[in-house]
């Protein structure tokens, strides 16, 4: 049913009525709508911009509309364009014309804000208690796995040995910053717009607190063009899940390359891989491809929006419907991704000794090798040269540095002494970065901790 019908004199096209409703997809905000409509009568009545007794009949009726959405009963019709207007109509089928005094003081565009940030509100919350899940996760994995060495990478070349929990850790930060930024929208966006009107506010003498206070937002917003005409907080969401997909993505990554045969550092569970229809072998890491292919829908979504507000004029205009469906889809994703994401991972098979293995190739220790020619009095520069001869040597003579002969070194420098091979082990490449933020167990130890503390004061 058209709740605008009084200015029209033509049916509207069904055409039309497709194009333009947002039912098929709105219908998630059910409940926040009804939420406001009932803190907006119960502000009604107590202005006595309507009775106490017309505004309890209407609240009656909200009711029995919340439980009928609960229990699947409620017919989301697309006639009635979006659940705004759908609520409405089922509110003046129960309550009869009383139910047409719920919207006085209200409008659509204020109405669809405040549903928004409520409906926000509580997904970002969700989200925020699944990274906090996941990072207690990783950080337990860390813990268990700490002293299995593996090599690090810079330009996917072997660079220097690291611990297997500090590159955990390395992931932990990213998620630690991914839950700051939900929860700091989710503190940004708790304010009311709703009185904000169509635009301009409104002729009634409505208390915008109350309603605020109501529904647990700290305070009514300030600017009523703005309220009905900002989606910040819906494109915030979508760059903060950008970005979390992005760290996701680079770890399944890492996942897919480092559960290769080639590599061997993970095997993924059984409960975690499929197999290939037609070569018996196989073990896929669908989860991880999947996670890095949906990255690019959610990046999409954070675009769309972008695009379609770039333009608009204020205040609301009908674009801001195309606020939803990217929204949406970018929570399921985010949802889905952050549900089997974690058990994926800390179900892996660790390989350690092919991760130790591979630290020990490629002149891993080559830098410690320069290092330890800095500490016998060369300089920097001198010393990486002499350690570049001697990686060069090691190629030719076919063997690792730990391998050459005190003469042999010490062609390549005099200062070369007995120690050396305490300084160029992987062990011992490891934990002498001892520097703060480093791979020594030591240090990777203070990141736990820490990490600990601040995992301790997230809700
Ligand atoms: N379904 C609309 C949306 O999602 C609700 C607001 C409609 N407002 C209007 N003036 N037509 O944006």
């Amino acid at each position: 049913m058209k709740l605008w019908k009084g200015r029209f004199s033509e049916r509207t096209n069904e055409l039309l009525d497709k194009f333009n409703a947002s039912i098929t997809f709105d219908k998630r905000l059910a409940e926040y709508d009804i939420c406001g409509s009932l803190a907006h009568v119960k502000m009604l009545a107590k202005q006595n911009i309507i009775s106490k007794e017309d505004a309890s009949v209407i609240e009656d009726a909200l009711k029995r509309i919340l439980s009928e959405i609960k229990s699947g009963e409620f017919r989301f019709n697309i006639e009635d364009e979006d659940i705004h207007m759908a609520v409405e109509v089922r509110l003046t089928e129960i309550a009869g014309s009383v139910g047409g005094k719920l919207h006085t003081a209200r409008s659509r565009n204020d109405q669809v804000a405040l549903d928004l940030r409520l409906y926000l509100r509580d997904e970002l919350a969700k989200i925020n208690g699944k990274i906090k899940d996941f990072s207690l996760g990783l950080l337990e994995l860390a813990e268990k796995q700490l002293g299995v060495i593996m090599p690090g990478y810079t330009h996917m070349q072997i660079a220097q040995p690291i611990l297997f929990s500090h590159y955990l850790l390395a992931y932990l930060q990213m998620l630690l910053r991914d839950y700051a930024r939900f929860k700091e929208i989710r503190q940004r966006l708790n304010l009311s717009p709703l009185g904000a009107g169509a635009l301009a506010g409104t002729t009634f003498p409505i208390d915008r607190r109350f309603t605020a206070e109501k529904l647990g937002f700290a305070a009514p917003t300030e600017n009523s063009i703005d309220s009905v005409s900002d989606r910040d907080s819906v494109l915030e969401t979508l760059a903060a899940s950008s970005i979390l997909m992005m760290h996701l993505s680079r770890f399944s990554e890492e996942i897919v390359l480092y559960s290769t045969s080639e590599f061997a550092f993970f095997e993924l569970s059984d409960a975690f891989s499929t197999g290939s229809s037609i070569m018996p072998q196989k073990k896929n890491p669908d989860v991880t491809e999947l996670v890095r292919g949906k990255t690019g829908r959610v990046y999409g979504s954070l675009i769309a929006l972008l695009t379609a507000m770039k333009g608009l004029p204020l205040a609301y205009n009908k674009d801001l419907q195309e606020d939803k469906e990217p929204l949406f889809d970018t929570l399921d994703t985010v949802n889905a991704v952050l549900e089997i994401f974690p058990p994926m991972l800390l179900s892996m098979r660790i390989n350690s000794d092919a991760m130790y293995s591979a630290a020990a190739k490629g002149f891993s220790t080559a830098t410690d090798l320069a290092d330890y020619l800095v500490l016998k009095g060369e300089s920097f520069r001198n010393a990486h040269e002499a350690a570049g001869r001697a990686v060069s040597y090691s190629i030719s003579v076919g063997k690792g540095l730990q391998k050459l002969s005190l003469e042999e070194f010490r062609q390549i420098s005099p200062k070369v002494e007995e120690d050396v091979y305490g300084f160029i082990s992987v062990e011992a490449a490891v934990n002498r970065r001892k520097s703060y933020g480093g791979t020594a167990k030591e240090q990777v130890l203070v990141q736990i901790e820490n990490a600990k503390k601040l995992l301790a004061t997230f809700d």
